[in-house]
């Protein structure tokens, strides 16, 4: 193996997406400069400007998840905030929650701490080892006391696409409420609020939509009304003690990221022109081309879907006889690219694909990445499969 000079090969877009549209960054530029005052505080030209960046931000997401009222999205710092507004603000004491096997911690966790504090329920529906659900298994766990499906839309270990659309009509016919974390879906998969049956959808800024970190957002069904995950100025109804009911103000105590979703803004703005459908055709040729290319190097295992089926552009693997960390820490070390490994964040998605003792290596590859980055990643993975293979 020889040390790289090469500049860096970034297949790290499941963790956070890199690099972004250089609009992003000018858009961000554009509103510290100009319009970084504290939105909905004052009635100053400046707040004005950044208070109208937060509308146009509403605007955008919900036209592209077909959400008929923007505000009904309320911003938060990442999926994991929203998740948590979400659950923690939804459910009471008693109540039954059904997830899958393929939830990130980012679910799995205030599930489990919500099971200690409030006395819920929670059924974890497993999937098979590639990562598919099967819907009489949710349907079967459902019972009197279950309000909530909470259900990732792709599996951020094995790409897998669950069935939302199916999943949401199941929860409407039953009169349960739908989750959805779309951290891994939300600008590369189409999503349809409504009619996906969604009542809580909950997106990262930083990953798909092209934003920064520390961006992110839950839409909640115009009916649904849910506890805040926190309290505190809001700009309106200030001589009152109480938060106030209405959107979004309700959900979004505290100085808003305005910098950070000037930037998101304009990330989705990028997503819209170019649309979902191209972005994802585009994943899924890369996403074609690793497989192919790792399913060629000797005692490499892929895990989630089979070469053809549907995915998001995530391609976790095992290489027989060599532990994925010290894989990853190699391809950083001497060829410059940057994947995700060991253990993902989920444990029970870890189960299902029989790699709770190994973990996994995992690949990103984004709407940026290049056929030829491709070729190099596959290169360096055989190099490193026929130095390191015990
Ligand atoms: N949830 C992100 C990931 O899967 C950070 O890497």
């Amino acid at each position: 193996m020889s040390q790289s000079s090469k500049p860096l090969i970034y297949l790290d877009n499941a963790a956070t997406s890199w690099p972004k549209p250089p609009e992003v960054a000018e858009a961000m530029d554009k509103c510290l400069k100009e319009a970084a005052a504290n939105p909905g505080r004052g009635s100053h030209a400046m707040a004005v400007r950044s208070s109208r960046i937060l509308f146009e931000a509403r605007k955008r997401l919900a036209g592209l998840f077909r959400i008929a009222n923007p505000n009904d999205i309320a911003f938060t710092l990442n999926t994991t905030h929203a998740l948590n507004m979400a659950i923690q603000g939804y459910l009471q004491p008693g109540d039954h929650v059904i997830a899958t096997s393929l939830e990130h911690n980012s679910i799995r966790r205030p599930l489990e701490a919500l099971k200690r504090t409030r006395g819920i329920e929670v059924t974890y529906v497993p999937t098979d080892a590639r990562g598919r659900l099967d819907l009489n298994r949710v349907e079967a766990a459902i019972h009197s006391r279950t309000r909530l499906l909470a259900v990732t839309h792709s599996s951020n270990l094995l790409g897998s696409i669950l069935p939302v659309k199916e999943i949401g009509t199941l929860a409407r016919s039953k009169g349960v409420k739908f989750l959805v974390d779309a951290a891994q879906s939300a600008g590369v998969l189409a999503i349809d609020a409504e009619a996906m049956g969604i009542d809580l959808l909950a997106f990262p800024g930083h990953k798909g939509l092209m934003g920064p970190q520390g961006t992110g957002g839950l839409y909640i069904h115009p009916e649904l009304e849910l506890e805040p995950l926190m309290y505190g100025g809001t700009g309106s109804k200030s001589e009152s003690p109480e938060q106030p009911n209405v959107r979004p103000d309700r959900y979004e105590a505290g100085t808003p990221n305005t910098v950070g979703i000037a930037g998101l803004s304009a990330g989705v703005d990028f997503v819209k022109r170019e649309t979902v459908e191209a972005i994802h055709a585009r994943e899924r040729k890369l996403t074609g081309q690793l497989m192919t290319g790792l399913l060629d190097i000797p005692g490499v295992e892929v895990l989630g879907p089979e070469p053809g089926e549907e995915r998001t552009a995530i391609v976790s693997f095992v290489m027989e006889g060599v532990d994925p960390s010290e894989t990853a820490f190699v391809l950083d070390q001497q060829f410059g690219i940057a994947v995700r490994s060991g253990f993902h964040c989920t444990p029970l998605g870890h189960e299902s694909a029989g790699t709770t003792e190994t973990g996994a290596v995992r690949a990103s590859p984004g709407y940026f990445t290049s056929e030829s980055e491709i070729v190099s990643f596959i290169e360096a993975v055989r190099e490193i499969g026929k130095a390191l293979r015990v």
